[in-house]
């Protein structure tokens, strides 16, 4: 996929409501819910704290300031109010300790949960999932988006709750106190109520943009990283640098219409905390003087203070919801990765294969990665057990598609491809590939050491036959190469013969040979060679074709084969072309016919040789 694919087909959110999500949510969160209720339990006696204090300090002035009385009474009164405040603000503190550390143990757990999953997800992915999503967009999903989800455990759902709670006690306590005071202070929250939700239907589109350019940013430089070299070589670096500055441009933009709801929102609801407290002063002034006075001072005063507690849990409700619209849209995007196709899991009626494999069969089978587009029509082949079989043909004449088919990564979309008889759709499939050893066209190392990539980090691993396996893929001078490299770096211990991710700091010959000990060390009924189609050295090719003819020895093979030695050594050559078998038939009766596909293709390779040499 090209760099400038990334922003046309970035994906789309869902139709999935916030309800939905949340419900989904609900699900990781629910194993840990005695944390969570924990959590919002503290609140009750926080928020009895907080409505308390501003009427502690209405009652300190009403009954002991303005009262008559001895001073030393009044004096006493005082203290002790001033006490139970002190007293009330310490316990609140140490409420809210514990009720931060519950809340972030919930979160943090959670997001565990979901980081498995989805982690465990991708292992578990289809195929043809890469035809469609470019890696980097995979992994914006597990890190950015569960990223942005860890902020919403640790600010925001609890805290959401908790200001509500917060919101609706604190009115009912301020009617009680005095209704009609109160009923002037809550004249702006419908207005603000109103935006509030005004708002809502906005956030959500606004927020769900912000991430998708985010994830899009991170495909481009994934994808700049990964053909680094190509993009020097080929000096591509300004027309690249420009499509990044495009995307990252997009991503500010994105970013500033998210800012700019922040910010109104934060404006209104300021805005209506002082508007409060003025209606307040305005209807309150004429309700504290005069004969008919109804209202004390200490009275108006607690209700100011109130206005201000009242409209920071409905100003944080707001940012929690800016918060909880940037975690939905994350969630979104998180489930979509956990919905993803994964590879098919065995039918309940799978059949386990414990028997030798006696025979691999294609029949009539069809299949095309694209619509219209066929790569493998009409496929008879019958493979019997010990059989060596070469796979010739063109560049992009469906070779490695045919394994992938066997591998059953991909599924032929008419016909059948059996195993001993047996549907491998419905064969348990790890009963199958366990027998196989599959080297790939390109290879994969891990990060880690050449043992465990040998192994595939085996439990277990069996000593002897890695030995055998090193043996004869020749890895004992990469071995030792890697280890001299070790000790020249001075690292510790032991760090021998690592190798790095993707196996960059090997050949490409050294890579392959790994690659053969791999399935070597398996050792497989079956192997399946997708050999590459890199020139390599000299040297490390003639390590190769020994390796080769070694691991084929008593094996039933099928060996894509670029080399003519592999070939020759076939049973029977398979020639494809454009996705059709064309010739098939031993070495010797192909090249009987000198006007046959692989007689042509065996004599052009020939001249060229002769030329080289
Ligand atoms: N993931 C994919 N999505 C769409 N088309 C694909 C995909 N993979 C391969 N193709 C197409 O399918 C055809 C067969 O590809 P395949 O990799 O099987 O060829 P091959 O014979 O192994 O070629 P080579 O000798 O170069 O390795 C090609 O035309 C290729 O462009
Ligand atoms: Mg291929």
């Amino acid at each position: 996929m090209s760099l400038a694919d990334h922003e046309h087909r970035a994906e789309r959110l869902s139709d999935a409501s916030d309800w939905t999500l949340a419900k989904r949510l609900w699900a990781f969160m629910r194993p840990h819910k005695l944390q969570f209720f924990a959590a919002l339990s503290l609140y009750l006696p926080i928020t009895a704290a907080v409505v308390a204090e501003p009427w502690i300090i209405g009652a300190a002035i009403d009954r002991y300031m303005q009262a008559e009385g001895p001073v030393g009474e009044r004096l006493v009164g005082v203290t002790d109010l001033a006490l139970l405040g002190i007293g009330l603000v310490l316990f609140c503190g140490c409420c809210l300790v514990l009720q931060q550390l519950l809340m972030q143990r919930f979160g943090q757990n959670t997001l565990l949960d979901l980081r498995g999953a989805g982690f465990k997800k991708v292992t578990r992915l289809e195929m043809g999932v890469f035809d469609r999503e470019p890696v980097g967009r995979l992994m914006a999903r597990l890190t950015n988006d569960i990223e942005a989800l860890s902020e919403v455990f640790a600010f925001g759902a609890v805290g959401m709750v908790a200001d509500l709670i917060m919101l609706v006690t604190m009115s009912a306590w301020l009617f009680y106190l005095d209704a009609s005071l109160a009923g002037w202070a809550m004249l702006v929250v419908p207005p603000v109520i109103v935006t509030l939700l005004i708002f809502q239907r906005y956030a959500h589109n606004t927020y769900g943009a912000l991430r998708r350019r985010s994830s899009a940013m991170n495909a481009y430089f994934q994808e700049a990283l990964n053909g680094l070299s190509k993009v020097q070589l080929f000096g591509a670096e300004g027309a690249i640098g420009k499509r990044y500055d495009r995307a990252n441009a997009e991503y500010r933009e994105a970013a500033f219409k998210t800012i700019r709801y922040d910010v109104t929102l934060y404006a209104v609801i300021e805005a209506a905390g002082t508007l409060s407290t003025a209606l307040i002063l305005w209807h309150g002034a004429g309700q504290i003087s005069g004969p008919e006075a109804v209202v004390t001072l200490g009275l108006l005063i607690a209700f100011t203070e109130y206005m201000q507690r009242f409209f920071q849990p409905l100003r944080d409700l707001g940012a929690k919801y800016a918060l909880l619209q940037a975690a939905f849209a994350a969630a979104d995007r998180v489930f979509g990765l956990l919905d993803t196709t994964e590879e098919a899991a065995d039918t309940p009626d799978a059949v386990e294969l414990t028997a030798p494999i006696a025979s691999m069969t294609f029949d009539g089978v069809e299949f095309h990665y694209l619509p219209d587009e066929p790569v493998l029509q009409g496929i008879d082949l019958q493979i019997q057990q010990g059989e060596r079989i070469a796979i010739v043909g063109r560049t992009g004449s469906g070779k490695t598609t045919l394994l992938a088919l066997l591998c059953r990564f991909r599924r032929p979309q008419a016909g059948r491809v059996l195993v001993d008889g047996q549907d491998l759709s419905k064969v348990a499939i790890a009963s199958f590939r366990r027998r196989l050893g599959v080297v790939q066209q390109d290879t994969y190392l891990f990060a880690g050491s050449l043992e465990e990539n040998v192994t595939m980090n085996a439990a277990d691993p069996d000593p002897a036959r890695i030995e055998y396996a090193f043996e004869i893929c020749s890895l004992e001078a990469v071995r030792r190469r890697l280890i001299r490299r070790a000790q020249e770096e001075g690292e510790a211990g032991d760090s021998e013969s690592e190798i790095l991710d993707g196996g960059t700091n090997l050949s490409a010959g050294e890579r392959q040979l790994v690659a053969m000990a791999r399935a070597l060390y398996r050792d497989p009924e079956i192997l399946l060679l997708d050999e590459a189609t890199a020139s390599i050295d000299q040297e490390t090719e003639r390590f190769l074709q020994e390796a080769t003819e070694k691991v084929l020895v008593g094996r039933t093979s099928l060996v894509v084969a670029h080399r003519l030695s592999t070939v020759e050594t076939a049973d029977r050559i398979i020639v494809l072309a454009d996705g059709r078998i064309i010739e098939e038939g031993s070495p010797a009766a192909l090249l009987a016919d000198p006007e046959g596909h692989f007689a042509k293709m065996v004599a052009a390779q020939r001249r060229k040789e002769a030329v080289a040499v």
